[in-house]
């Protein structure tokens, strides 16, 4: 379920974008919801480009792969003095690094992260990050699907629209995130607005007999036979 217990609350969801491009993400965060949020303080979001954090004067932040090999590879030290940096500052809940073999991102993993309080996104760029950045600076690894993009900054982009608008009091109405696709393993009911009649393809009469119960258990049946048409996968998951 989505943090609905925080509502009335004030607890704000602060999350860290450690990246090379930063550019490329701004633009996410400054228009419609996700902007709103923001600015209504339900959500902080920083980012950080890890250039700031290289050693040398080239601001190097890649190198070649130690073995040889094709691509390079995100340096440790950077990594770990901007982690540090912003760990000396507060505590964080996951240290999240955005890569395709990650764990699969669902709607379940994003219930889970709008509930923390402190989260730090780490995007990955050409062959990934050093070993070593895995095995120690994070706590839990995500893909947002089965392909590979140039770099982490979109995948971050969707993880933080996603948990983001389950933050209580950025949805106008509290109710629809829990009837979003995915919300208990079921794909959503088809929905309708007005005219009830367009060229001749008519509403379902149910949705305008004004009977809440009928209404809602049409839904059900819908979202059920939905979910088996498309994602039977879903269905599985219920059973278990
Ligand atoms: N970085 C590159 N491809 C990615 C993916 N599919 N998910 C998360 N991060 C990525």
């Amino acid at each position: 379920m989505p943090n609905l217990f925080y509502f009335n609350q004030k607890l704000i969801v602060r999350i860290d974008i450690i990246t090379v491009l930063p550019d490329l993400l701004q633009s996410t965060f400054e228009s419609s919801i996700l902007k709103r949020a923001i600015d209504n303080n339900l959500v902080e979001v920083h980012f950080h480009n890890l250039r700031e954090y290289a050693s040398n004067k080239y601001r190097q932040t890649d190198d070649y792969q130690f073995g040889g090999g094709s691509g390079m590879v995100m340096m440790i030290e950077p990594i770990d003095k901007c982690i540090s940096a912003l760990k000396s500052e507060r505590d964080y809940d996951e240290v999240i690094y955005m890569t395709p073999d990650g764990d699969p991102f669902n709607q379940q993993t994003a219930n889970e992260l709008s509930l923390k309080e402190n989260l730090i996104l780490l995007c990955g760029h050409y062959k990934g990050v050093d070993q070593r950045v895995r095995d120690h600076l994070i706590t839990r690894e995500i893909s947002i699907g089965d392909f590979v993009l140039t770099g982490g900054e979109l995948a971050a982009a969707v993880v933080c629209d996603a948990v983001i608008r389950l933050i209580p009091g950025v949805l106008g109405d509290e109710t629809s995130a829990l009837t979003d696709s995915f919300q208990d393993n079921l794909l959503a009911p088809p929905i309708y607005t007005r005219p009830a009649t367009y060229k001749g393809w008519k509403v379902p009469e149910i949705l305008l007999s004004g009977n809440a119960q009928k209404i809602e258990n049409w839904r059900e049946e819908q979202a059920l036979k939905h979910t088996k048409a498309r994602r039977p996968d879903l269905l599985k998951k219920l059973e278990d």
